[in-house]
C-alpha cells in the first residue's frame, strides 16, 4: 500500500485510544450539566446533624453497614436517599448514586425516574479505616454528600 504509513496510523490511534481512556475516566470523576455548569462546584451537606432542615432530611444519603468490618474483606452498604425516601418522578428524580473510599471511586449507579426507589445496597472491602464518601444528585435539587468514617 503507497501512500499509507502504517506505523503513524498506528501511533494515531493508540494515542487516540489513550486520549479517550483519560476522557472517559476523568469525566466519570466530573459531571457536567447540558448547562455547562460543573455540579461538583456546590455539594450540599447536612449542617446540624441534630436539626437537618426539610431539604436536608430528603436528600442526604443515609448510609448503613454491619459494625464489625475486617480489612480486604467485602461487606455491604445500604444507602437510601434521604429519610424517607426521595420520590421518583418524572420531573424531579434522584439521577444517580456515587461512593468514595477516600478519593477512590468504588461505585456508580444511575437512575432513570422509571426506577422505583432510590437506595441501592452495594458491596465493598477496605484496607484499614477509611472515610466513605456517599453522593447523590437530584434533578432539581442538585448533589448531596454524606461522609462516614468505616473503622477496621
Ligand atoms: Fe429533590
Amino acid at each position: 500500500m503507497q501512500g499509507f504509513n502504517r506505523r503513524k496510523f498506528l501511533k494515531t490511534i493508540g494515542i487516540s485510544a489513550v486520549t479517550a481512556g483519560l476522557t472517559t475516566s476523568l469525566g466519570s470523576l466530573r459531571s457536567f450539566g447540558a448547562d455547562g455548569i460543573d455540579w461538583y462546584q456546590n455539594i450540599n451537606r447536612v449542617k446540624d446533624p441534630l436539626n437537618k432542615t426539610p431539604k436536608e432530611k430528603g436528600h442526604a444519603p443515609v448510609v448503613r453497614w454491619p459494625i464489625n468490618i475486617k480489612s480486604g474483606e467485602p461487606f455491604n452498604i445500604d444507602i437510601q436517599i434521604g429519610e424517607s425516601l426521595h420520590p421518583m418522578a418524572p420531573n424531579h428524580y434522584i439521577q444517580w448514586i456515587e461512593v468514595y473510599a477516600g478519593i477512590e471511586q468504588v461505585s456508580r449507579i444511575e437512575f432513570s425516574p422509571l426506577c422505583p426507589q432510590a437506595k441501592v445496597t452495594i458491596p465493598i472491602a477496605v484496607k484499614g479505616s477509611s472515610t466513605l464518601k456517599i453522593l447523590t444528585r437530584c434533578n432539581l435539587h442538585g448533589i448531596w454528600e454524606t461522609a462516614k468514617k468505616v473503622t477496621v
